[in-house]
């Protein structure tokens, strides 16, 4: 692979949800030591870097996004010596470690909000974002929540409201305010001191809102079906411009280590979106493209989506893909077992970092969670709307023994039926697996370095198939994907001419690409083209 690139440029992230991937201690709850089991496993399968969500001292309201302390580890996961020990086997094997870091907001167990609502006047009162009602008492402007209802919560002894953009356990920090900067750069030099290799940063293009607090407008297109936390845009409370300087002061942070990065969680449309690389060294290294997983997946739309993003990337700009995580439906219950394996195909030989999420690999897919056994706060406040984010977020599935192998107590959340078959074990020595499918592809992308930083360029294809080529250094590889059910022939004269590297069907690998090509239903291929 060639060296001019960066580890994360390069690489391939995998990301776990902490509570879900294994259970040592037999809680029911994943923690720090159940990974550091599984670190062969993620070492086989190929990726080189590991992001975990958070793991911090937190009350769970939102299941860690809800941080009582940023300096220390939840009993719930481990130790600070356990996580020492998990850092410098991750880095034993070459790998890197991302910590999920979440600036927006604290738990309202966290001691600074503990001081800052004791009084209008203690040294924290303005270190989160407190107002006076509005003259009818009420709360002082129309901003909602991310999960619902209003984002103004009303405290007693300061007798004032404070602003949270997600739950009321997780009032947002008031990041105008120098000290909070200072406050949370520490923070920062803490865990990167501590050898992290960079961050992945929750809701960054939340951190700034209205110094004026103007009233945000109603969403023109909106859709009760989606849930009321969309009845008003965004406005005044997301994507305000002084958030770059914010940004600019973590870049310089971790610009002073060696090689640490960061990639923010960014949900905008491409051409914001873009705005967060800066202007050259004063932006998030990714911010976090998530095209794959909020357009309908239809060739074209997706084509299109490539074309445009790789069009809009600043020249200092690394692109990124992202097929699921810990708050989306998992990619094969939105798109099916069959397209699943074209997906990946299509993530893995983009040019850019792509982001894997556990289980996927194994083909995972929603689980159903009957009302009494849900956990997450976004379906308690919203029920039935199918906003809940339990069904991704199921223990991983490694064996057929009991709780899949994730814990020997009952798991946090239900397994599947189907989990006595969809598992690691059971996929681990099969051919024509999911996982044997993943670690192929893994495989060819760090064989292949035209994969992984090659150029990309369309190829110009059929209505339903997406085809790219990927080269460097003389080295061509083209990309076929039929998005459909139907065979689609594939014409291109002599540019068509070598031999498929990888198919997700397994027995087509191998055969020969002669000025045409037809692919199968629901075929992706890697075509070696010829030198000619
Ligand atoms: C991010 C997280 C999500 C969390 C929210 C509030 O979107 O990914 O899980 O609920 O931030 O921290």
């Amino acid at each position: 692979m060639p060296d001019s690139y960066l580890w994360w440029q390069k690489g391939v992230v995998y990301q776990i949800y902490p509570r879900s991937y294994q259970d040592s201690n037999g809680d029911g709850v994943g923690d720090l030591n159940g990974i550091r089991q599984r670190l062969d496993y993620l070492q086989a399968l190929g990726v080189d870097a590991i992001w975990l969500s958070p793991i911090y001292p937190s009350p769970m309201a939102d299941f860690g996004y809800d941080i009582a302390d940023y300096v220390d580890i939840d009993p719930v996961f481990g130790t600070l010596a356990e996580f020492d020990a998990l850092l410098a086997d991750i880095h034993g094997r070459g790998m890197k470690l991302l910590l999920d870091f979440v600036p927006n907001h604290t738990s309202e167990e966290h001691a600074w909000f503990k001081e800052s609502r004791q009084s209008r006047t203690n040294p924290k009162a303005d270190w989160y974002i407190w107002k006076d009602p509005a003259a009818d008492g009420g709360p002082p402007n129309n901003w909602l929540s991310s999960f619902g209802g209003s984002g103004w919560q009303y405290d007693d002894v300061r007798k004032q409201y404070y602003y949270h953009a997600f739950l009321k356990e997780q009032p947002d920090l008031n990041w105008r305010n120098p000290a909070v900067q200072d406050a949370m750069l520490d923070v920062m030099r803490f865990w990167l001191d501590r050898g992290v290799d960079g961050f992945r940063i929750d809701v960054i293009w939340h951190l700034i809102k209205d110094e004026d607090f103007r009233a945000n407008p109603p969403n023109p297109d909106y859709d009760p079906n989606t849930g009321e936390q969309n009845k008003l845009l965004t406005t005044y409370t997301t994507d305000r411009p002084e958030v770059h300087q914010v940004i600019g002061r973590m870049r310089k942070l971790l610009d002073e280590y060696h090689e640490r990065m960061m990639v923010g969680e960014i949900y905008l449309p491409v051409q914001k979106l873009v705005t967060y690389y800066g202007t050259g060294g004063d932006g998030v290294n990714l911010p976090f493209n998530f095209q794959l997983i909020t357009l309908p997946w239809k060739a074209s739309v997706i084509r299109n989506a490539v074309d445009s993003y790789e069009a809009a990337l600043p020249d200092h700009g690394w692109p990124n893909w992202v097929l699921g995580n810990h708050d989306n439906h998992r990619l094969q219950t939105r798109i099916g077992a069959e397209q699943a394996r074209v997906a990946a195909m299509l993530l893995l030989t983009l040019r850019g970092t792509p982001t894997l999420y556990y289980g996927d690999e194994i083909g995972m897919h929603d689980i159903e969670v009957p009302p009494e056994l849900v956990q997450d706060p976004f379906e308690k406040k919203q029920p039935g709307k199918g906003l809940g984010r339990d069904p991704e977020r199921s223990p991983m599935q490694w064996d057929a023994s009991t709780n899949a192998g994730f814990s020997t107590a009952r798991p946090w959340l239900p397994l599947p039926p189907d989990a006595v078959q969809v598992n690691v074990a059971a996929q681990d020595q099969n051919d024509d697996s999911m996982l044997t499918y993943y670690r192929h592809l893994l495989a060819l992308r760090r064989q292949e370095p035209a994969l992984a930083v090659g150029s990309y360029h369309d190829f110009g294809t059929p209505e339903q198939v997406f085809g790219y080529t990927r080269s460097y250094e003389g080295r061509r590889l083209l990309v076929l994907l039929n998005f459909s059910a139907d065979t689609q022939p594939v014409e291109h004269g002599h540019l068509l001419h070598g031999q498929v590297l990888l198919s997700t069907l397994k027995p087509r690998i191998g055969i020969q690409a002669n000025g045409d090509f037809t692919l199968q239903p629901h075929e992706g291929v890697v075509i070696l083209l010829a030198d000619r």
